[in-house]
């Protein structure tokens, strides 16, 4: 059993706050991923449930027991660090092997996890080697296999397959999902990378600047995220942000900008009123939502610029001195300045608030 859960959990390092009263609350058999910006303190995070950091304040708990005075190599953990902490005067092997023996696991069992997990990570030719005379991919899957083998309560990963090059990276990415499942034990895996979280994930946490911003399903986040950084960090490419203020006419609620006039459904206009929120705002639209034609109707518009990438069409739309992206078909060509026409889908449009950035919702 291993469910981790993190109270209010801070981490300083002198003034500056790493980690801010953080609540994380993992189930046993879970797979996590703590996604979000270089320096928002994922590894921080991941450190401090291993035991390698101590928190400043806040408690840690596996299961219902706090950890606080538990040294790491008494926490039923194993971490896959971001700079990948290989023996160097040890092959492969031995370095897989190495906690095993620690362990006195019998010879035979050391010799069967090893070659499995070699054989899973595709390093099976390379065991008598030096980590030296290794790749960067290739030591950073030794240092998983040198995880996986000791098959502890909880795994702990960070960025793993920040190595690989892009094909081995979505090979590797569905490897460990399925050795999740197959394996069934707690995965907190952090990430820079939103398509990592988003296809391997039960749950995902969010983070900015130390901050938790959201915490839940792929689904969750993507369709319903919280604030205008989750909305932008989550997909790709990104929600497109279009900042303007709320206008009542009539009886109908309008976005408006310059000239542009889009009515608002009756569901976020409604919220709007409820909240007593300001009148500026910003709409959100995802690319793969709006479609996008050369007669209208819809929201005129002129082509920036088309990315043809076989699969589809990245549009970038200008409108009102602000740039839409639209993801369309192949077939959809536009050349430079032609004018076209885009149509939002008023079920997928969502509000803002622009001071504050929480999602009108
Ligand atoms: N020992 C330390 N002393 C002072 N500041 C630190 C220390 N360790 C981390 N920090 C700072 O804390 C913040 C969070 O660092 P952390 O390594 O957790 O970020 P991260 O989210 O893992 O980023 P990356 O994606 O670049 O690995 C950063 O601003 C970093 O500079
Ligand atoms: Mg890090």
């Amino acid at each position: 059993m291993a469910r981790v859960y993190l109270e209010q959990v801070c981490k300083n390092f002198g003034d500056f706050v790493a980690v801010d009263t953080l609540n994380l609350d993992v189930q046993d058999k879970e797979f996590v991923t703590l996604v979000g910006p270089s320096g928002c303190g994922k590894t921080t995070t991941l450190r401090m449930i291993a035991g390698l950091e101590k928190v400043s304040t806040g408690k840690i708990f596996f299961d219902n027991d706090s950890v606080g005075h538990l040294p790491a190599n008494h926490r039923d953990i194993a971490m896959v660090f971001q700079s990948y902490a290989l023996y160097p005067h040890m092959n492969v092997y031995e370095n897989i092997g190495f906690a095993l023996k620690m362990m006195r696991i019998p010879r035979p069992e050391i010799e069967r996890r090893i070659q499995w997990a070699a054989k899973m990570l595709g390093i099976e030719m390379l065991l008598q080697r030096k980590p030296r005379d290794l790749s960067g991919g290739q030591r950073q899957r030794v240092a998983l296999g040198r995880a996986i083998v000791r098959e502890p309560a909880c795994f702990l990963l960070d960025e793993p397959l920040s190595n690989l090059d892009a094909k081995l990276r979505v090979s590797m990415r569905a490897e460990l999902k399925r050795l999740h499942h197959d394996i069934e034990r707690t995965f907190i895996y952090v990430t820079h990378d939103q398509a990592e979280a988003l296809t391997m994930s039960d749950r995902i946490a969010i983070m900015n600047h130390g901050k938790l911003q959201q915490f839940g399903t792929p689904d969750e986040v993507y369709y319903h995220p919280a604030n205008v950084f989750v909305a932008g960090f989550i997909g790709s490419p990104p929600m497109n942000f279009v900042d303007g203020e709320i206008v009542h006419d009539n009886g109908t609620t309008y976005f408006t900008r310059g000239v542009l006039r889009y009515p608002i459904p009756p569901r976020l206009s409604q919220r709007l009123q409820e909240q007593g929120r300001s009148s500026s705002v910003t709409l959100g639209v995802r690319p793969e939502t709006i479609g996008v034609s050369h007669n209208g109707p819809g929201i005129a518009g002129s082509v920036y610029v088309e990315e043809p990438l076989g699969s589809d069409v990245f549009l970038t739309v200008e409108v009102e001195k602000a740039y839409v992206i639209v993801r369309t078909d192949p077939e959809f060509r536009a050349s430079f300045g032609e004018q076209v026409y885009m149509d939002f889908n008023p079920q997928k449009i969502y509000l803002f608030d622009q001071k504050s950035g929480d999602a009108i919702q």
